[in-house]
């Protein structure tokens, strides 16, 4: 999936200034200007002759006492696996957009919110940190899923010394590569404007799945005086004057953005600063409103000061009352109940310290229910003791449960990166989006360090949560979750298969949120975040609940989920004939089938009825197939008949003449169109061309194979396909083709090309992903590649082989959830030699017996055991054998 380019977005062209209310709650109302796409920070960008890559690539030596290498040092004994993740991979690109689209986030896996370094603001299309800035401007508790996506419910802190600047021009504070440290459980990084190392502030970052922590140390030199910034009377500036020899170090708060209702208060007793953000990024997408969504949040403070019981820790504001000021810009003093007026203005707030503090440590509960729910979050994820270490700590353990599951030998360092920080980015998404019901049986105790809830311990409590399809609150069934972020287009390929693999508890309540969504919108999801947006096409929902049934996952309403996927398949969107739903058309209905009517009785969806139309015709056949697998499973044999039926509608947009899909029109002509670059875009399809859309077929390969004359004229097709370029790993609809090879008797094609894509689109840089990584889908492809295998239909149980990328690879396979009473089962693949010559497949045994076909089943990998390859440095004959039938998926 990629990225939206705006051309019409408007941009925001003025500063924030600076709006700090306290004692009452100050809302800025605006109209709403989501898309702010060309809002970038060219100060903190660096021009391309600046850029060099980090000396200190991952937990290195390189620098004298850089941060990298100190806090590197101080984790590396306990990483195990871990110690391969390097959330710096897909933070750069040769694009502003088009690249891996990730941050360098700190959470829990699958958390709801993930703390990101702040070195720009976060925009659709646009992250929150580039590998290529180097100023830190805040950190964030984001909920933006991928670059494409909106972030909503957010937080924003940042830090300063001396004069408070607020707009994010002014706040930055510049940092070297070596003197940040990059990890899945803590960001660290020293930031300084001044040339002297010795004057940076220090700043750490942990974050859990509702609440983050940041703690800042300051140098010694900061503390003697004021730090003499002065404001430029020329410009539009957002600093505030204060008396600067009063006080040190400062924190601040943005609590919305220009354009955006946003508020804050400062409650001097609970030393807390409170408030919400209504900004929903994606809110002109889809037709729900959700008009009383707010991001909750709930902030708190501890200090240090130097002086005799300097590391003992002060809670709340400075006891003069310091810290709630009360102005804006201009230093006017609002007062209580007074609400704020400027219509253009974000909202903020900022606590002062002495200047002789040393240390602050900030914490922040949020949430989407209700501010009383944001300070529960903060109290059972972080009560008043927890230590910054006491949160990294937990989250070593929780991203170690995850990358210890698999382990290797052989293969290289950069294998090994990829394929671990893969792990990491294939555990984020859907997200939690369930908060705990407050336990009025089991008060928080805010002086009580361990905090009620931690990892692997989220069952023990009840969970509600917000739903923008109701703008309403509903409550979960005692210790299950409800999950968030949906990019089902994406996910439904590998990245869901490695869940319903990885998490199979996670998985029953993943089943349950789509069920929830349906019961909500009257849909399954198409892309949700908050609610759906209606981005990607056709209802690949079906695929997500065919599959889980398929392999055994249960705990949920199957009569519901049947009519669920029965309801995509059968029941048009609103307005079906009036709108093209082009892709991220603004405020439409449930997007769902369109084109469904068009597409039951003739047997395609038309150009000239709606966008995308030859993709959708070939994904509404996939959705069928799912849809009839489904059916099979729960008996219903007249619907399988149907759907099964339906899902060879794909032959309706193959042109003969053009020997390709292609884009057809309601009197049935097809349209011849030019293809100048080999990966360019054409009308009808989604995110691609004639070719990739040419191999949309994977329910029935062998149909296909007959469709276009023959297996030889669908490898001779194949062999154009890659011959001329148009195969692109950077974008979904590529990602099975090499292995369509494997199911037509070149298997050794499969093999080579498959290593070889794995070298061109991953590394272990930070420009390390060919295109968006779209919410593990791009990880997971590499997962299964580097296991021999890969999904290429989702829904029928098979995993095409092609070759491991490791010599030995083991892999703890989590007890089924219908099966909880085992332990799992440990699968171990060999490959003996295999490196970049060896990717030849000359023999496979699965627990001593031989396999001749270039296919295995879920259930050989669920019965774990020993899986042998023999590989060659040469093409071999094995999985080839050409005189059987192909294979029917
Ligand atoms: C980052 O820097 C590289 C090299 O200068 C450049 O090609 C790329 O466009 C930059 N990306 C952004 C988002 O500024
Ligand atoms: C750091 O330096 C930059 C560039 O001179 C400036 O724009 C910014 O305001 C400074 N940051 C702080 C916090 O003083
Ligand atoms: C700033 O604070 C100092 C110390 O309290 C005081 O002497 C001075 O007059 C103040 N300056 C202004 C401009 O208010
Ligand atoms: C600051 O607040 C005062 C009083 O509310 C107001 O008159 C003034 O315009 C505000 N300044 C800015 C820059 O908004
Ligand atoms: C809260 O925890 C602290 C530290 O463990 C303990 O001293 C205190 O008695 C506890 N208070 C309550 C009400 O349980
Ligand atoms: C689809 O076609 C079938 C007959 O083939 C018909 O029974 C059904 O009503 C049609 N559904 C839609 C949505 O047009
Ligand atoms: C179908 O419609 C297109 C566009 O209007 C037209 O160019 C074409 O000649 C038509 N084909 C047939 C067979 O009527
Ligand atoms: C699970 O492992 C434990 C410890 O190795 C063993 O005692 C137990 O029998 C195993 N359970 C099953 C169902 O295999
Ligand atoms: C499998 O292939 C490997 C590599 O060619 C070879 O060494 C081994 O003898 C073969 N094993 C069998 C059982 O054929």
């Amino acid at each position: 999936m990629r990225v939206l380019t705006r051309a019409s977005a408007p941009a925001l062209r003025f500063l924030a200034l600076g709006a700090a209310v306290s004692a009452t709650l100050a809302s800025v109302r605006a109209h709403q200007t989501p898309f702010a796409a060309d809002d970038s920070i060219t100060a903190t960008t660096s021009s391309a002759h600046d850029f060099v890559p980090p000396p200190c690539y991952p937990f290195c030596d390189a620098t004298v006492d850089s941060v990298s290498k100190v806090e590197g040092a101080r984790y590396r004994n306990r990483l195990d696996t871990l110690q391969w993740v390097d959330p710096r991979i897909g933070t750069n690109g040769p694009d502003p957009s088009e690249y891996g689209g990730m941050v360098p986030s700190v959470a829990l896996p699958f958390a709801g919110v993930r703390t990101v370094p702040m070195t720009r603001e976060n925009l659709v299309s646009g992250c929150a940190y580039h590998d290529n800035d180097t100023a830190n401007i805040g950190f964030l508790a984001s909920r933006q899923p991928a670059i494409w996506m909106g972030d909503y419910g957010f937080a924003t802190l940042f830090a300063g010394n001396g004069e408070v600047k607020l707009g994010k021009h002014e706040r930055g504070h510049s940092y070297k590569r070596s003197q940040e440290f990059v990890s899945p459980f803590k960001y660290a990084v020293t930031m300084s404007n001044s040339s002297l190392a010795e004057n940076g502030i220090f700043a750490e970052m942990s974050g859990k799945s509702r609440a983050a922590m940041v703690q800042y140390t300051y140098p010694a030199a900061l503390n003697s005086g004021p730090a003499g910034t002065h404001t430029d009377h020329d410009s539009i500036s957002a600093t505030l004057s204060v008396n600067d020899s009063e006080w040190g170090p400062y924190i601040g708060i943005q609590a919305s953005r220009e354009q955006w209702r946003g508020a804050v208060r400062i409650d001097v007793h609970k030393g807390e600063v409170s408030g919400y953000n209504t900004e929903r990024m994606d809110y002109r997408l889809g037709p729900h409103e959700a008009p009383d969504f707010r991001g909750y949040f709930v902030y708190r403070f501890e200090h240090q000061r130097s002086g005799a019981s300097s590391d003992e820790w002060i809670r709340g504001f400075p006891a003069d009352g310091a810290g709630t000021a009360h102005s804006n810009s201009t230093g006017i003093t609002l007062h209580p109940g007074e609400r704020a007026r400027w219509h253009e203005l974000g909202v903020y707030a900022y606590v002062r310290f002495p200047t002789d503090t040393t240390k602050i440590r900030v914490r922040v509960g949020l949430s989407l229910i209700s501010e009383e729910q944001a300070r529960y979050n903060l109290d059972v994820e972080m009560p008043d003791a927890t230590a910054l270490e006491d949160v990294v700590d937990e989250l070593i353990d929780a991203w170690k449960s995850k990358t210890d599951r698999i382990k290797v030998q052989g293969g290289t360092e950069e294998q090994k990166r990829i394929l671990y920080t893969g792990i990491f980015h294939a555990s984020q998404y859907p997200a939690e989006h369930a908060e705990p019901i407050p336990d009025t049986h089991k008060p928080t105790n805010r002086s009580e360090a361990t905090p009620l809830l931690r990892f692997g311990h989220e069952h023990e409590h009840s969970y509600h949560y917000y739903s923008g399809y109701t703008d309403s609150v509903h409550r979960v069934d005692a210790g299950a979750q409800r999950y968030q972020s949906w990019s089902i287009w994406d996910i439904y390929r590998a990245q869901w298969n490695l869940l319903i693999l990885f998490e199979p508890e996670r998985v029953v309540d993943l089943v349950r949120s789509l069920l929830d969504i349906y019961r909500q919108s009257g849909f399954l999801p198409m892309w949700s975040t908050l609610a759906e947006t209606n981005i990607m096409i056709a209802t690949h929902a079906d695929s997500l609940l065919a599959e889980a049934v398929v392999k055994g996952v249960r705990g949920f309403d199957l009569d519901e989920a049947w009519q669920a996927v029965y309801k995509d398949a059968t029941v048009p969107p609103e307005r079906e004939d009036e709108l093209r739903y082009e892709d991220r058309e603004e405020y439409t209905p449930l997007e769902v089938r369109a084109g469904l009517s068009f597409y039951n009785h003739s047997g395609y969806v038309p150009l000239d009825g709606w966008s995308e139309s030859t993709s959708r015709t070939l994904d509404y056949a996939y959705d069928d197939h799912a849809i009839a697998v489904l059916a099979e499973v729960l008996g219903k044999q007249s619907d399988a008949s149907f759907f099964h039926n339906r899902s060879r509608n794909y032959r309706h947009v193959f042109d003969h003449e053009q020997g390709l899909m292609a884009a057809r029109l309601k009197n049935g002509t097809f349209l011849v169109q030019p293809l100048p670059d080999p990966r360019g875009r054409q009308d009808g399809f989604t995110e691609g061309n004639s070719f990739d859309y040419s191999f949309d077929v994977v329910q029935d390969v062998p149909g296909l194979a007959e469709l276009v004359g023959g297996r030889t004229k669908l490898t001779a097709l194949l062999d154009r396909h890659f011959g001329e370029g148009h195969n692109d790993q950077s974008n979904e609809p590529s990602h099975h083709i090499p292995y369509l090879y494997s199911l037509l008797g070149e298997a050794h094609k499969t093999q080579r090309l498959v290593r070889e894509i794995s070298h061109e689109a991953f590394s272990d840089q930070p420009d390390g992903y060919a295109g968006n990584e779209d919410c593990g889908q791009q990880s997971a492809w590499y997962i299964w590649s580097a296991m021999g295998l890969y999904p290429v239909n989702p829904v029928s149980g098979e995993y095409v082989v092609s070759s491991p990328f490791f010599e030995h690879m083991e892999i703890d396979i989590p007890p089924r959830v219908a099966n909880d009473a085992g332990n799992g089962t440990k699968l171990r693949i060999h490959a003996v030699g295999s490196d970049d010559d060896h990717v030849y497949v000359a023999n496979l045994t699965v627990n001593g017996r031989a396999v001749a076909k270039p296919k295995l089943n879920w259930d050989d990998i669920l019965a774990g055991g020993e899986w042998t390859f023999g590989l060659q440095s040469s093409p071999q004959e094995w999985g080839n054998d050409p005189e059987s039938p192909p294979l029917r998926a």
